[in-house]
């Protein structure tokens, strides 16, 4: 019998020099700076170019940088007709598959995988998913899509287009630590499919697609719409314990609440609900920020969770970060793939540069040696 690690659970399949984790103590660290480095002091922008070059860029380079992204914001006339000729009623996480499939069908160089041609490939998909997901939200809502503007940076850019209001400099912030916190994390279940169809010697797009299609599901990308649904469910901080009570006695998973490698708690959690309670302030938001904290602590204090080594993890606190910030709550998976194309990207070049093709096996436990019976006879 072959030994079965059920989910590949503590299988490494690569070398990587992109991201370190260590599940034990809670640690992150992208291409050598821990996220605690970067969460107070790095943008977006600067967090890309990092995954993407392997280096914090210069002032000079990070300016180049930054028009670059901002030069391949706008999407083609076709492509906006395109996204307006999606059901109003169509899933934003499925608008941002096909939207980013969209974009591929604008490119000449479909199917070259040189790291220059690449690097401007991933750009142009980084710079056009806000635009894509801002433009369907709009349309949706019955609102006209709003221009990029080159004078906001990516997070600022995004928000504008949502709104069509100037954000504000807290909720830049907010986002822009956001995107920084989830740009990047190892071999998860959505940069490994990236990582598997890149290594069929499949473009980009397709590769970027495999990764939007498993981030959606809810034990991966898809748990933070949960947990804010959650948060809404419970509706105020007197009911978080009998809410709490129920999940226990239900055997119901607290969306928000565990994770594969993390056994403490998820480093990027803190600084999610450090920037969460600031944005709530002395608002009539403050009431997620206390149903979430008062729900942290139950858990924390329950055995159950201290026996399975059960904490917070990033989507649990981005929850109520993104719903301050005004989107609803389908639009959250999506900004999840919005950031985390900077991690995928990176994966995806690093997968052609050293490529060899992904083919696990599975162990066949079923029958043998059944004879063939005639239709009639089955
Ligand atoms: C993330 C997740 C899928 C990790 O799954 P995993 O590593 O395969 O862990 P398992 O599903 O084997 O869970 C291990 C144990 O903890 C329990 N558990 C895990 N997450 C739980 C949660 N959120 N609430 C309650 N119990 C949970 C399981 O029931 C299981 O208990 P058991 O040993 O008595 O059967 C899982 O923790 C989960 O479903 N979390 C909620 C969804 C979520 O937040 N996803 C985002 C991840 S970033």
């Amino acid at each position: 019998m072959a030994e079965v690690k059920s989910g590949l659970e503590g299988i490494v399949v690569a070398q990587q020099d992109i991201c370190f984790i260590d599940g034990e103590k809670g640690e992150l660290i992208y291409r050598g700076y821990h996220i605690d480095e970067l969460a107070p002091h790095a943008s977006y922008e600067e967090v890309v170019y990092l995954l993407w070059y392997g280096k914090l860029p210069n002032r000079k380079e990070l300016e180049a940088f930054n028009d670059q992204l901002v030069a391949r914001r706008a999407l083609e006339r076709d492509h906006l007709r395109l996204i307006e000729s999606i059901p109003t009623t169509a899933r934003p996480m499925s608008v941002c598959r096909t939207g980013v499939s969209q974009i591929g069908l604008y490119d000449p160089e479909r199917l070259v995988f040189d790291r220059e041609v690449t690097l401007v490939k991933a750009a142009d998909i980084l710079a056009k998913m806000p635009t894509i997901m801002a433009a369907f939200d709009r349309y949706r809502r019955g609102l006209k899509p709003i221009p990029p503007r080159d004078d906001l940076g990516h997070a600022a850019n995004f928000l504008w287009m949502l709104t069509g209001h100037e954000p504000s400099p807290e909720a830049v912030d907010a986002l822009d630590m956001y995107l920084v916190l989830l740009a990047e994390h190892g071999f998860n279940a959505s940069t490994f499919a990236c990582r598997v169809t890149a290594a069929t010697w499949a473009g980009i797009y397709s590769a970027v697609v495999s990764g939007i299609g498993t981030l959606s599901g809810h034990a991966h990308g898809g748990a933070v719409q949960e947990a804010m649904n959650q948060f809404l469910e419970i509706g105020s901080v007197d009911n978080v314990e009998p809410w709490f009570r129920g999940c226990l006695d239900s055997k119901r998973r607290i969306m928000g609440i565990g994770h594969r490698v993390y056994k403490a708690l998820d480093p990027r959690a803190p600084h999610l609900r450090a920037k969460v309670e600031t944005l709530a302030g002395h608002s009539e938001h403050r009431k997620w920020f206390d149903i979430a904290l008062r729900l942290e602590e139950l858990t924390a204090a329950h055995p159950y969770f201290q026996e399975r080594k059960l904490f917070p993890n990033v989507d649990y606190y981005s929850a109520p970060l993104l719903y301050m910030l005004g989107l609803e709550t389908d639009m959250f998976t999506p900004m999840f793939a919005i950031s985390r194309i900077a991690g995928w990207s990176a994966h995806i070049m690093a997968q052609y540069a050293d490529n060899r093709l992904i083919r696990p096996r599975g162990e066949y436990v079923g029958p043998k040696g059944l004879k063939w019976m005639p239709i009639e006879e089955r």
